[in-house]
């Protein structure tokens, strides 16, 4: 089988890597594609968003199947514009992404299926949304409602922070992402990603993630697109995956499917564990980077069949199988650390060199995704974005994976890089 993969993050080399693996794949095509994902098939240079660009590769190379790794092609409608043209596709309708790229369409959807999750108000006024604040207590959660490349979630201290950010936000801090705001109740807990592999009606559920999303150790700093991940997650205890199952995806996914929007592909889950049980935080069209890094190493058996069978149905009734053929039973603890760019998630530098890299991939038990790498004209690799590698290892406890990774992290050879030193450390201590 060929597929065509399309995307170029540490998400992305990581599900190539692992399809490729799969005895039932021939060529892994990938657009753009990484410097990592080079060595694992051919690569096009065609951007993730370019929706007309992916439309015509398809044609040419003619896939078995066509996975979607990131949001922007999904919120523009790639995967209905592949599927009128007959292809396989894993990922979800524009439609049904909605419950990535449009927050306040998602709140509606979980309140209409009575999912639990924070209280809130939806608004496009001013004046109505500060008068709905002062109903609330602090901290105030304000959240744009479109895709705002993960800084769109404000968490103000005081009345008057949040005063201001909704004045910034309705008069386009985020362009028109931030035309409608939505004002959340703050939940207490711990968050956990949940990834579920659906074809609209069956649900093949993967092991539970924890990402770390604040910049510096012991959670402090500014948020980040996720600075390392490990699974499984304690905090997800079986009871707890009972209840989302039963509380959250089942009824969010009969509720879509029901009402004319089956979601097909996978469905991220950040969940808030809270003391009166699971409740949502968001929900994501794809799997979570690096939350995906973590899934795919660990993961002993093969992704491809529930991947192939979200996109072309027959999940329902047939889940066993497929958990059998992911071999969740053996799933390995793996803990994923992310080499950022000094400065990141602020202003960084680009083309500092990078060495050792294959010294850290021959350590045991280790394999560095490429997320934001490239290759200068000399044939050297340079970073090339904010998140720049993911040293992710798997060992027989977290404890021995977390060790393994930041072992990978000190073979290279990357001076301008940094990571934390602290990921895993809610499941180890
Ligand atoms: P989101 O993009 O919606 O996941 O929000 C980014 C981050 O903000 C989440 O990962 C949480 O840590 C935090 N957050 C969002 N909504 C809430 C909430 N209602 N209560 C507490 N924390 C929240
Ligand atoms: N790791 C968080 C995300 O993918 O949104």
């Amino acid at each position: 089988m060929n597929i065509l993969l399309i995307g170029s993050g540490g998400r992305e080399h990581a599900l190539a890597w692992k399809m490729a693996a799969s005895p039932l794949v021939d060529v892994v095509h990938c657009a753009p594609g990484n410097p990592g994902m080079h060595e694992i098939g051919p690569c096009f240079d065609v951007a993730a968003d370019d929706v007309a660009g992916l439309v015509k590769l398809a044609l040419q190379i003619e896939p078995d199947l066509v996975v979607i790794g990131p949001e922007a092609p999904l919120a523009l409608g790639l995967a209905d514009i592949l599927r009128a043209r007959g292809f396989d596709v894993f990922g979800p309708s524009k439609a049904a992404a909605q419950l990535e790229a449009s927050k306040a369409f998602s709140k509606g959807r979980m309140k209409r299926y009575g999912v639990p999750t924070a209280a809130y108000g939806e608004f496009t006024e001013a004046g109505l949304a500060k008068a709905f604040l002062r109903m609330m207590t602090a901290p105030y959660v304000l959240k744009a409602d479109g895709l705002a490349a993960g800084k769109g979630v404000v968490i103000a201290g005081t009345l008057e922070q949040a005063d201001a950010e909704i004045d910034e936000m309705l008069s386009g801090k985020f362009g028109d992402a931030s035309a409608t705001l939505v004002i959340e109740e703050f939940m207490y807990g711990e968050e956990a990603s949940v990834f579920v592999i659906t074809d609209g009606e069956g649900a093949v559920y993967l092991p539970a993630a924890q990402d770390h999303k604040r910049v510096g150790d012991g959670d402090t700093g500014p948020n980040t697109g996720g600075m390392g991940a490990y699974a499984p997650a304690p905090v997800v205890t079986d009871e707890v995956m009972a209840r989302i199952k039963r509380e959250i995806s089942g009824p969010m996914l009969r509720g879509m499917a029901k009402d004319g929007m089956p979601y097909q592909g996978v469905l991220y889950i950040g969940v808030m564990v809270t003391p009166e049980g699971p409740k949502v935080v968001e929900f994501n069209a794809r799997f979570g980077d690096p939350e995906c890094q973590v899934l795919m190493a660990g993961l002993a058996g093969d992704i491809v069949p529930a991947i192939l069978a979200s996109a072309t149905g027959g999940l329902k009734g047939n889940e066993a199988a497929f958990e059998s053929l992911l071999e969740l039973d053996g799933f390995r603890p793996t803990a994923s650390v992310v080499l950022a760019s000094s400065g990141y998630p602020g202003s960084y530098a680009r083309g500092s060199l990078i060495q050792s890299v294959a010294a850290a991939n021959n350590l045991p038990g280790v394999t560095v995704f490429h997320a934001g790498t490239d290759v200068d004209p000399a044939g050297a690799l340079v970073a090339a974005g904010g998140r720049v590698l993911n040293v992710t290892a798997s060992g027989d406890s977290l404890r021995e994976a977390v060790d393994r990774a930041y072992a990978g992290v000190d073979a290279i050879d990357w001076p301008e890089g940094f990571c934390r030193r602290d990921i895993g450390w809610r499941a180890l201590s």
